[in-house]
């Protein structure tokens, strides 16, 4: 994951004086890396998919097939959710204009520190806004039947009852876990009848369950085989969507780390990363845990919770810490005869009974979400 040390920034040039120049100016510093220069516009975005720069720099002048215009167009309308300088020369000015996907100008000719001094400022701006403004969650484990789609459920209720505008994703596309525990019936639609290429707010607002509890939730299909025809495209739009409407976004996700399993945890800030005193759930998130380290995720975006925390089965809490590398972040306690029953009934228990230890539990761990949601007006 990129720091304000290191930048990886991708360039759309078909000048060969111009892209000499950037490298030129690149090739005296550490803190911006050039992952590519690209001369043919059309390109551009399948490779921003792929290589995930932190800026990309387009010119407005770019000729081809997708010309610079087009191209800060796409790249806006994407979903991908990175920042575009664009670069100018004086004879075509142009404005700044997040809106149309500028979130800077460089004009030419520009210095070494112009250049890095630019990049730096719109990657720190698109993080602090991406930390600040809404809070995505993905609820995760290796392990199935842990208690995923049952935290995620009441974690979004319980900050909603926090005053935070929340929404929740059923990301466990192939069984649709919330659409199964509220009821819903089959033709309430889905995140598969968002439009597949421009979906817009008012589309994201059309499809929403809205939950008694006063949470929106995106629904999974409501079939099996469905499932598949959901891409990672359709998943970085919609949360970059959500992102712009919510205050929070809590994803319950399935237990096989798919392609489109991943682009819900790339795409979040938080990993819930669900733990119980089982020896094989223990292994598997330990192994994830390391793979989410060699894929770049900081241990900051990685939260345990261990569930049923007090089953403990023989294993010491000590024992547990020793193998996740660290305390865990949150437990939240069992209690079957609650739990299952609000399940049944398709009911938040932190709603049902909040005065439970479960409930209190489940409330602590959205206040400390809430907590780090700027500008979230807390209800006490
Ligand atoms: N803290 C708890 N106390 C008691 N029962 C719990 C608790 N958390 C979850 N459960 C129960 O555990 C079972 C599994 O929960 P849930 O369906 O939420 O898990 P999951 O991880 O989403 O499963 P899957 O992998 O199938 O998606 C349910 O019957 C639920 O009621
Ligand atoms: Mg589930």
């Amino acid at each position: 994951m990129a720091t304000t040390t290191s930048i990886r920034l991708l360039v759309a040039e078909d000048v060969p004086q111009v892209s000499q120049h950037v490298r030129n100016l690149l090739s005296i510093q550490s803190q911006v890396k050039l992952l590519e220069v690209f001369t043919d516009g059309s390109k551009v975005v399948e490779a921003t998919r792929q290589l995930r720069p932190d800026v990309v720099m387009v010119d407005l002048l770019l000729q081809g097939k997708v010309k610079g215009p087009q191209l800060i167009e796409k790249l806006r309308d994407s979903g991908l959710d990175i920042p575009v300088v664009v670069l100018t020369v004086p004879q075509h000015p142009l404005a700044r204009d997040p809106n149309r996907g500028i979130d800077a100008v460089l004009t030419l000719p520009f210095s070494g520190f112009e250049l890095v001094n630019t990049l730096a400022h719109v990657m720190t701006d698109r993080q602090s806004r991406a930390s600040g403004a809404c809070r995505v969650v993905s609820v995760f484990s290796p392990k199935g039947g842990v208690g995923k789609t049952t935290i995620a459920f009441n974690l979004a209720v319980s900050l909603s009852q926090l005053g935070v505008s929340t929404a929740l994703l059923d990301g466990s596309l192939q069984y649709g876990d919330l659409r199964a525990l509220l009821k819903v019936p089959d033709d309430v639609p889905s995140i598969l009848d968002l439009p597949t290429d421009r979906v817009q707010e008012s589309d994201l607002r059309d499809v929403m369950w809205r939950d008694p509890a006063g949470i929106d939730i995106l629904l999974a299909p409501p079939r099996v085989e469905m499932a598949e025809m959901v891409t990672v495209r359709d998943v970085e739009k919609t949360i970059s969507i959500l992102r712009r409407l919510y205050q929070a976004v809590v994803i319950d996700t399935p237990t096989v780390l798919s392609e489109v399993t991943l682009a819900f945890l790339d795409a979040c800030d938080v990993i819930l990363s669900i733990v119980t005193y089982d020896f094989t759930t223990i292994h598997n998130t330990v192994a994830v845990g390391e793979a989410f380290a060699s894929i770049g995720y900081t241990a900051e975006k990685v939260h345990y919770l261990v569930n049923r925390a007090d089953s403990s089965g023989g294993i010491s809490r000590d024992e547990l810490a020793r193998a996740l590398g660290r305390r865990p972040d949150f437990e939240v306690v069992s209690d079957g005869r609650l739990v299952v029953q609000a399940n049944n009934e398709g009911m938040p228990f932190v709603v049902a009974s909040p005065e439970a230890a479960v409930s209190r539990d489940v409330r602590r761990v959205a206040a400390t979400i809430a907590g780090r949601t700027a500008g979230a007006p807390v209800r006490h």
